[in-house]
């Protein structure tokens, strides 16, 4: 089942994307997209960094029309590589992913770190700089080439100091999100302007043992429904409105992923984030000021 969410200008961003993060090489980016569109995922999140752009290009030209879907049936993200911050790299590098991923325009594109590579945290320039990259995003945003623009990692001091030159708010802040890591003040207040906060790591990144995939809450609230400790977490923020990008290499996993189709009790909401440890699984912008 696929809900869509409704952007604050009113584009459509389906509920549940398919994450493409360390998923690299032609053959695999094949198979895994066509398993996702045969799944029924209608959004693909990529980012200049993933060094992925091309290959999912390639192969969404190819399957969607063999699953019957247009272009105007899928919502492709990408972003901006803390690299090309400023105004004139920031524009260059929208135009670079469009043209990787062969399209003609993009439904989302996101400053992907509120930092710059090779700046020290501490350096003003970062603010300078990430602020740059949205005056251009705007400009784009404005001539139709892109259907919603945002942010991913800012914290609500970051956001804050956007909005005050920003003439476009954030659609989007895409964040780590998941009932170790709540980031509750930073939801709230996306929530207050408007901004759609969507959920990245919500299975704990790609690694061997995933301490939330194992954690113990979570496995007895699956047994107990006959789901799987991923459809668990996954759930917990659907239900909850929050966006999803879980990726996977694994078919079976990436079926069961989409198939959240059940609902968590209010218990087993509120027992789940109790389990809030303040811990995060990928990278922290709260290093950068
Ligand atoms: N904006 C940002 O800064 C940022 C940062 C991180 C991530 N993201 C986005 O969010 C996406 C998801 O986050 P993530 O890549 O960190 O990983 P994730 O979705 O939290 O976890 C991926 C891991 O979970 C496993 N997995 C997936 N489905 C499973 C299932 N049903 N049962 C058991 N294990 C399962 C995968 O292994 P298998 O392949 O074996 O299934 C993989 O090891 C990224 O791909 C990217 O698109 C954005």
């Amino acid at each position: 089942m696929q809900k869509v969410g409704t952007l604050s200008n009113g584009v459509f961003m389906p509920l549940i994307g398919f994450g493409t993060y360390k998923i690299r090489g032609h053959e695999i980016i094949s198979s895994v997209t066509k398993a996702a569109l045969q799944a029924g995922y209608t959004s693909f999140d990529t980012a200049a960094i993933y060094r992925n752009e091309s290959e999912l290009g390639e192969a969404l030209e190819k399957f969607l029309p063999e699953v019957g879907l247009t272009r105007e049936e899928i919502f492709i993200t990408s972003k901006l590589s803390p690299s090309d911050q400023g105004r004139e790299k920031c524009k260059e590098a929208f135009y670079l992913s469009l043209s990787n991923l062969k399209l003609d325009y993009l439904d989302l594109f996101l400053i992907h770190w509120p930092g710059v590579k090779n700046l020290k945290p501490e350096d003003p320039k970062n603010r300078e700089l990430r602020n740059q990259s949205w005056a251009s995003l705007e400009e784009i945003y404005k001539s139709g080439k892109v259907r919603a623009i945002g942010v991913s990692n800012y914290s609500v001091a970051q956001l804050k100091d956007l909005l005050q030159h920003a003439s476009v708010v954030p659609h989007v802040n895409q964040v780590e999100y998941h009932p170790h890591y709540l980031q509750s003040e930073l939801k709230q207040f996306c929530c207050s302007q408007g901004i759609t906060f969507q959920a990245y790591s919500s299975l704990g990144t790609t690694v061997k043992e995933s301490p939330l995939l194992q954690d113990q809450k979570v496995t007895s609230v699956a047994s107990r429904l006959s789901r799987s400790p991923a459809q668990v977490l996954l759930r917990w923020a659907t239900q909850q409105g929050v966006g999803i990008l879980p990726k996977s290499t694994n078919e079976e996993h990436i079926r069961e992923n989409i198939q959240l189709d059940f609902d968590l009790s209010a218990e087993d909401l509120e027992a789940l984030s109790n389990l809030n440890i303040n811990k995060k699984y990928a990278w922290d912008p709260l290093v950068v000021f």
